[in-house]
């Protein structure tokens, strides 16, 4: 059974605290999206949320960094209490950084440390890393905006990934994210996906309980 990360940029931020309470009562992780509006065509949110949900999170913090540079606020996102934190590899191709040394900042806190990839990247990129990385981030949308249709080709990654994982000798976690909805996890579940990441379906939902009891299938 996948492991429910509700993507809070899809909750009324009016009413953050019962989006809380929903992840809290019913999910696995809190997936918490920042975006810089460089990297993605969107800017989300950013420091103050995340200081505001820690506190009262009983779940970990999945921060999922949609950020050019995000070896500058690798530090500050440990420090709000983040357990996980991922980047994408296009920040590291667009400014020539070493995603190993990313990888190994985030580590060296303790925390779980993920690379990201957009739907146009081929899966082979991130078979260097499965020695090194401790999840996998595979869009199933074009990461910026909430609300994106599922791209389907994203299951013949996960399976790809898994399969060469498997021929490595080592684990590997793949988290999905994006257009995650009941219609779609049983697929997700079965081509052996372990984190998925879900927004609209949770949030937009006139009962995201029941949401994310369909999503764990
Ligand atoms: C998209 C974000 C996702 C987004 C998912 O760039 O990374 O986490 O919030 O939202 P839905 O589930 O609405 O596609
Ligand atoms: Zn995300």
């Amino acid at each position: 059974m996948p492991l429910i990360a509700p993507s809070l940029l899809a909750a009324d931020f009016l009413r953050l605290d019962k989006a809380v309470e929903v992840v809290n009562n019913n999910a696995d992780l809190f997936h918490l999206d920042i975006m810089d509006g460089t990297l993605v065509p969107n800017i989300s949110f950013g420091f103050s949320v995340v200081e505001a949900v820690a506190p009262v999170a009983k779940k970990p913090m999945d921060v999922h960094l949609m950020i050019v540079h995000p070896e500058k606020y690798i530090e500050k996102f440990v420090n709000l209490g983040a357990s996980m934190i991922s980047f994408h590899l296009r920040a590291c191709d667009r400014d020539g950084l070493n995603p190993f040394e990313i990888l190994d900042q985030i580590q060296s806190y303790g925390v779980k440390a993920g690379i990201a990839i957009n739907p146009d990247v081929p899966v082979e990129r991130l078979y260097p890393f499965i020695q090194k990385a401790d999840y996998f981030v595979l869009m199933s949308v074009y990461a910026g905006f909430g609300g994106q249709k599922f791209i389907p080709e994203t299951l013949d990654k996960i399976k790809a990934l898994k399969a060469e994982a498997e021929r490595q000798g080592l684990p590997c976690c793949i988290e999905v994210d994006g257009g995650v909805s009941p219609s779609n996890s049983g697929m997700l579940t079965e081509a052996g996906v372990d984190i998925l990441v879900a927004g609209s379906s949770v949030f937009k939902s006139d009962n995201p309980a029941e949401v994310v009891s369909l999503l764990k299938g």
